[in-house]
Order: C-alpha cells, then structure tokens, then sequence
C-alpha cells in the first residue's frame, strides 16, 4: 500500500490551531495585549486535559474489564507516569501567567463576563472519571455543580456520573486481591494482633518513661488510646461501617484491607505493580491538590477579595475546594494504620510462595 504524502502543517491542522486566538479586547476596539497570553495558557491547558482524559479513559477500561491482567497494570502504571510528567509541566504553566500582573489582567477582565473555568467541560470530566462526586464537592450553588456547562455538556457529564470512576474501579480491584485470606492465614486478625501488641508496647515505654511528668504521660496515653480507638474501627466491620455513614471512609473496607496489605508487603513480588500503582494514583491526586492550590492563589493575587466571572467567591471558593476536592483520600490517611515493618506478621511459606516468581 502506498502511504499518502502528509504535510506538517495539515497534519497538525495549525491552520485552524493557529488562527483560535481571538482576543475580545480587540472585538471590543481596545485591543490589550496580555490577552494574548491568557488565552494561550488556558488553550494549552485545554489541550494538556484533552491527553490526560485520553489516558484515563484506557486506563479506566483496563480496571473496568472483570479481571486486570498483570501486563495491563505495567501499560496502566506508565500511563498514570505519564498524567504525571504533564500535570509537573502544566502546574508550571502558573508561573508564564503570572508575568501577566493584576493591573494588566485589570485591562480586560470586564470583557470576559461571565465566562469562567467553572465553563470548563474538560476539568469537570476528568473530576468525575477520577471519582469526584456530586455529594463530596463543594455545595456553592443551589443546581448540580454542572449548571454552568452548555446544555450537550451537561449530558455528558450526566452520563460519566453514571459510570464506573477510576475510583470505583480501582475498589473492585483492590476487593478481587488475593491473599488476604488463604491457607489458614487471615490477615486481618494476624495484623490486629500486631499492631495492638506495637500499642501494648509503645503504651509500656511511655509508662516507664521516668523523664516525663503524670501530665505528660497521661497526654501520651490519651494520644495512644485514640490511636488504638481509631485502629479498633478498622477491625470490626459494624464500627467501620458506622464510620464510613459519617464519611470518614469512603473506600470499602474490604478494599481498604487489601491496599493495606499491598502497602505493607509491597516487596513481596506479586504486590509490587499493585503497590506502584497505588503510589503513582496518591501522586496523580496530589499533583492536582498543588494544582488547585497554586490556581487559588494566582486568584487571589490577581482578583483579591473580588467575586469569580463564574460568580464564586474567588478565592474563597477555589481555596475550600482545594482542600475539600480530594479523591483517594482513604489511601492518604491509611499511613495512620501502618506498624514498622520489623513488627509486622510473617507471611506463611505457602503463602510467600504464591507471591514469588517460582521459575
Ligand atoms: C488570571 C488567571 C485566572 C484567574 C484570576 C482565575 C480565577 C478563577 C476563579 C475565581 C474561579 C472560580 C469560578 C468563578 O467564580 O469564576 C476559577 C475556576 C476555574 N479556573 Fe481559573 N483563573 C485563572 C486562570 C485559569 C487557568 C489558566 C486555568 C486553566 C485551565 C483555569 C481553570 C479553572 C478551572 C478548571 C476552574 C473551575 C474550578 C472548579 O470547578 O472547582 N483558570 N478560576
């Protein structure tokens, strides 16, 4: 077959790329020219969204399918690296626009209204793919958080609402893990009694301590205690369950038990690609964390105390989603529950053997 001549400049259709920047200010008869460069950041950021979808989405149809073959989560793994290496290059991008100054911006801003990045199709997507729910986002206005797209995009949200995230995904997966019972070997009950017998202990230590005061010791205690109280939720079921209806938890608990046990035996070989993968996904979330952070600043620079186009409350708003719009915060806190690893349960033979490569 003989392949057709491409042309660079076909191929990458910089005839309509090229000519998308129209400044508003120009439309308007007083043409400013840092608008230029605020329509330019946001295209690129548009684009960058446009590639990281494209990588969530196969790696969403990778943990969708009913089982996830090891050479999948190796492909999975490398995309996630990838979100990542962009999301590194697009938290950057902050600083380009802030050569522009709150004066500059100042020049145009009226022109704008009321378009914002509330408008933005492409971030509430990658939202909800990831798993950002409707009940755990901010409650700013009194319609779904969507009310500000056009009429088709809202349908499309709508339907993604519908489906499997990445993170309800990921929690079949993590439910399907094998090991955390088998062979006479339950794992819940050999990690309960370590990690009480490490409480027993440390609870030893700070009693003896001759060097601290009653009031220190007692505070220590009291410190230990909730730390046992909080452990002795994740052990029992109906506590856990009773935990997770307040919203403490949002992960299953047998899924919590199983990143548990990847995060604790992640040298064993059969844990590894689950474990990197885990970490990479506690990356992805924090990277968008820093993200939010730094757009809630430039914000707040740029705007002050002044309401958003969308109609926030600026800075306000963008800053309480940041620390609110989280999604695999279960993964974040379960360092709480981690025992050194000299004081964790041995794994019996049979066991051990299942997670090696026996060649
Ligand atoms: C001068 C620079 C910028 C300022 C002052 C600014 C300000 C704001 C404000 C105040 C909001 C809250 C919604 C509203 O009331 O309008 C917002 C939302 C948003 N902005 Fe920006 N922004 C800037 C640049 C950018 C850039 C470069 C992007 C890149 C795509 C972006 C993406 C977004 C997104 C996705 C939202 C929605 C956040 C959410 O739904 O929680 N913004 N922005």
């Amino acid at each position: 077959m003989k392949y057709p001549a491409v042309q660079y400049h076909d191929y990458l259709q910089l005839e309509s790329l090229l000519n998308a920047q129209h400044r508003q200010s120009e439309k308007m008869n007083n043409p400013v020219h840092d608008e230029m460069l605020f329509i330019v950041v946001h295209q690129v950021y548009e684009i960058w969204f446009k590639q990281i979808l494209w990588e969530i989405d196969s790696i969403l149809k990778v943990f969708t399918s009913p089982k996830v073959e090891e050479n999948s989560l190796g492909l999975a793994i490398a995309r996630l690296e990838r979100v990542l290496a962009i999301q590194k290059l697009i938290n950057g991008q902050i600083d380009i626009l802030e050569t522009m100054t709150p004066m500059d911006f100042l020049e145009f801003r009226d022109y704008l209204y009321p378009a914002s990045g509330f408008q933005s199709l492409q971030w509430k997507l990658l939202e909800t793919k990831l798993g950002l729910t409707e009940k755990q986002r901010l409650t700013y206005f009194s319609g779904p958080f969507y009310q500000h797209l056009k009429a088709d995009q809202q349908e499309v949200i709508k339907k993604t609402l519908a489906e499997p995230s990445l993170f309800d995904a990921i929690e079949k997966w993590l439910e399907r893990t094998p090991f955390l019972q088998a062979d006479g070997f339950v794992f819940w009950q050999e990690y309960k009694t370590a990690a009480l017998k490490m409480l027993e202990n440390d609870k030893q230590i700070v009693s003896t301590n001759t060097r601290l005061s009653a009031e220190e010791k007692e505070k220590n205690l009291n410190g230990l205690k909730a730390t046992e109280q909080s452990l002795n939720s994740l052990f029992d079921e109906k506590t856990f369950t009773e935990l997770k209806n307040q919203g403490l938890f949002r992960m299953s608990w047998k899924s919590l038990q199983a990143a548990l046990l990847i995060f604790l035996y992640r040298d064993q070989p059969a844990l590894q690609l689950p474990y990197r993968f885990l970490s990479t996904l506690l990356d992805l979330d924090e990277k968008l964390t820093e993200w939010r952070h730094r757009h809630s600043l430039m914000a707040h620079r740029m705007l002050g105390q002044k309401i958003g186009t969308g109609g926030s409350s600026g800075h306000d708003y963008l800053r309480a989603a940041t620390e609110k719009h989280k999604v695999f915060n279960d993964l974040f806190n379960l360092t709480t529950f981690f025992i050194p690893r000299s004081q964790l349960p041995v794994l019996p033979k049979e066991i051990r053997e299942k997670m090696n490569f026996n060649f």
